[in-house]
């Protein structure tokens, strides 16, 4: 650890929430895009103009990256929380129960409550440990036959820790239940794609992927998206007779103009991500987390929480004191330090109750591509101080 290194520059840790910058091949893209100055809309016009041009080459990035069969299953949304409404309000039909873990997101644990409340559904929140594992096996004893759907996040944006999806999806396929992952902590950093025993794959733009805020969307399998009824509906540019929505893909799930300049920031960046060595800027944040994971267990007073094993998580890492409140720390952090992390209860309180660390909430370092040694140790050193 160095000692008595004060930096200057903000040094950015939160990249759970969002990744602060993209590639040059999204800037390039975008430049080129605004510096024509002509716009026209989507599937309103001839296709092969600019607009058409850019959708679908998105379609073929994502589906590539992804493991889609088919460009068409590819669906943009403005993010996965619209995404993850979308596939939670068109699947669930009254009377059906649905499974998901004790770590999710608002995004996923919101709609479902109330889905519940509503009393359209029945909801279990199983049960993780207190680093946030999960054991698939937990999902056998909570099958009923009523239960449709199993939705689980593919890593807890509190505590870092990667959920077993595949054998969970799996296991659940063995009862026919639908299944839906919510990839928002780990697309473009933990390999995650569309396979056989997974029906809906929801991500979003703005952290992993490192795309503009507010893009995202959802791959699915054929048959998954004849069981979902669209949720928004409205002009897709086809069949405009009709007065029903289309039943064709991508048209069943994509109403209204399309953020064109969102959809080419994902086009670049995924094209960026699939000439990338993944694997070897994945060996790259586990060391930076493995850094940090090593100095903030020596640092006293200061629990650690979360797997502790940098292998088994994504680049996330909460810590918390009970002589120090996690907000002032932050504060200071910032205020001293030039650190930016957050703070609170991020959007999953269930995650809190499962570490122990419920309603205070924890501090959460997260790392990106940008994040180096030197700033891990700067962080370290900034927190050892404040915490004495
Ligand atoms: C696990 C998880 N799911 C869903 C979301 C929501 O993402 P967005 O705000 O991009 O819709 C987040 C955001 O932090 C998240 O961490």
């Amino acid at each position: 650890m160095i000692r008595g290194y004060t930096s200057v520059q903000p040094i950015y840790m939160n990249y759970a929430s969002t990744s602060p910058s993209h590639s040059e091949r999204v800037t390039t893209a975008l430049m080129e895009y605004l510096a024509q100055n002509r716009r026209v809309n989507v599937g309103r016009n001839f296709e092969g103009l600019a607009e058409g041009g850019i959708m679908l080459r998105a379609r073929h990035a994502l589906a590539r990256f992804f493991g889609a069969p088919g460009a068409s299953q590819v669906i943009f949304t403005s993010g996965i929380t619209v995404s993850l409404n979308m596939i939670l309000w068109g699947l669930l039909k009254p009377g059906d129960h649905v499974l998901t873990t004790h770590v999710e997101h608002h995004a996923v644990a919101r709609p479902l409550t109330l889905l519940q409340r509503k009393g359209i559904i029945d909801v279990d929140f199983l049960p993780c440990a207190q680093d946030g594992s999960f054991d698939p096996q937990v999902i056998k004893k909570n099958i009923r036959p009523e239960t449709r759907l199993l939705v689980m996040t593919h890593g807890s944006n509190v505590l870092g820790t990667i959920l077993p999806v595949a054998e969970s999806f799996a296991l659940a396929k063995q009862y026919g239940l639908f299944t839906l992952v919510d990839t928002a902590q780990t697309a473009g950093l933990v390999p995650i794609t569309l396979d056989a025993h997974t029906d809906v794959l929801a991500f979003t733009g703005h952290k992993g992927l490192r795309a503009l805020q507010g893009t995202g969307g959802f791959v699915l399998s054929k048959e998954a998206a004849r069981q979902i009824e669209p949720w928004i509906t409205g002009g897709t540019g086809s069949a405009s007779h009709d007065l029903t929505q289309p039943e064709f893909l991508p048209d069943k799930f994509e109403s209204g103009t399309a953020n064109t300049l969102g959809i080419l920031s994902l086009a670049a960046a995924v094209e960026d991500l699939l000439v990338q060595d993944l694997a070897a800027l994945r060996e790259q944040e586990r060391q930076i987390t493995r850094r940090f994971l090593d100095g903030a267990g020596q640092i006293p007073g200061l629990l650690v929480h979360g797997t502790g094993r940098a292998e088994r998580s994504t680049a996330v890492v909460s810590v918390s004191s009970p002589s120090h409140d996690s907000a002032a720390l932050a504060r200071r952090l910032y205020e001293e330090y030039g650190i930016l992390t957050r703070c609170g209860l991020h959007c999953a309180p269930l995650a809190h109750q499962c570490a122990g660390t419920f309603p205070a909430g924890t501090l959460r370092f997260s790392f990106g591509p940008e994040t180096t040694p030197l700033d891990i140790d700067t962080a370290l050193h900034a927190l050892e101080t404040l915490m004495t």
